[in-house]
């Protein structure tokens, strides 16, 4: 134990999805799995719970959280659904969507989720240990990936030990994160217009053409971001001796995203090739190229801000 808590970890089972539900509604943190990552889930309605997720991630109080609801009718209380919304909603919930709206008013949530904006972020996800949690609680429950800011998201519940035992009362094994990759995030106007302000799971030739202008739209997508704590290069075609490699396809790595090429196996993996990399002796990550189309668009945008060093 690193911190002031003795963090436990639950299994995902009734008994465990019991006691976390205990520990959420007394304002505890629970790190929880989602099939995208694993998410550090507090109560919604509740700003001293809201504040320990910024506390133990080291989370700069201008970044928003994502709010995940147990069903469409809970997401109406919290924000206003456009038709357009809504078809987003019942075409991808539960799974890897996740909607900005324009935020209802008296909904009760505590104000550091959205970070005074006007706006909330809402997702019903579809991992079934999560599902029964939200269910179990009742609650709206407001959880970040469960890293310490900047740093990789977790896929595993030993990934989230390795950054935040210690420093949350409890993490639900649910074994590792399908999808591998966070939610693909899309604001959608009461006007019903589509913009995509993160690439992820769910393709965006589906939805919208992404922001061409290259700003930052969700305040949390930083240009550095998702850092394994080392100097990162991508589209390595040859490498050194001392380069941790990340391989795909044809190039075999000391970790191997995708032997056989294939870019949703790539995603599932991505994370825990950073981490392997991160405890690695090697001081440098080199990444073989991703091809650009599908689920790669979405391993492109979070290499390239891991390649990005932090200011
Ligand atoms: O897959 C996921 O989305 C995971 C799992 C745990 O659900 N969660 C996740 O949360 O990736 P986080 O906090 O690591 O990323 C949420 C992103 C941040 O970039 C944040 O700035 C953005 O969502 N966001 C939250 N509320 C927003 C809002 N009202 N407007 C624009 N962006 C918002
Ligand atoms: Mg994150």
């Amino acid at each position: 134990m690193v911190g002031k808590y003795a963090t436990e970890t639950l299994r995902a089972d009734n008994g465990g999805i019991e006691r976390a539900a205990q520990i959420l509604r007394g304002g505890g943190l629970v790190a929880v799995p989602t099939e995208t990552v694993y998410g550090l889930a507090a109560r919604a309605d509740d700003d001293e719970a809201v504040a320990r997720i910024y506390a133990a991630k080291g989370r700069p109080s201008f970044n928003p959280l994502i709010v995940h609801v147990a069903s469409l009718s809970a997401a109406e209380r919290l924000a206003v659904f456009s038709e357009a919304a809504r078809a987003l909603a019942r075409q991808y919930w539960p799974g890897p969507l996740t909607l900005v709206l324009s935020r209802q008013r008296g909904a009760g949530l505590a104000a550091a989720v959205t970070a005074g904006l006007d706006t909330v972020a809402l997702r019903m996800p579809s991992h079934p240990a999560m599902r029964d949690l939200l269910e179990f609680t009742g609650l709206p429950l407001a959880a970040p990936s469960a890293n310490r800011s900047g740093f990789v998201s977790p896929t595993s519940a030993a990934h989230v030990l390795g950054a935040l035992d210690g420093r949350i009362d409890a993490v639900i094994d649910g074994g590792p994160s399908e999808a591998g990759i966070e939610s693909t995030i899309v604001a959608v106007g009461e006007d019903g217009s589509r913009r995509v302000l993160r690439p992820g799971p769910i393709l965006l030739e589906d939805i919208a053409r992404p922001d061409a202008g290259g700003r930052i739209e969700a305040p949390g997508q930083l240009a550095s971001h998702y850092s394994p704590g080392k100097p990162v290069r991508l589209d390595a075609t040859e490498v050194a001796p001392d380069d941790f490699v990340i391989g795909f396809g044809a190039m075999e790595g000391d970790c191997t995203l995708s032997e056989a090429g294939d870019l949703a196996e790539a995603a599932a993996r991505l994370y825990a090739c950073f981490h392997q990399g991160a405890i690695s002796d090697k001081p440098r990550i080199a990444v073989a190229p991703i091809p650009e189309e599908g689920i790669g668009i979405a391993i492109n945008d979070r290499l390239r801000r891991a390649a990005t060093p932090p200011d």
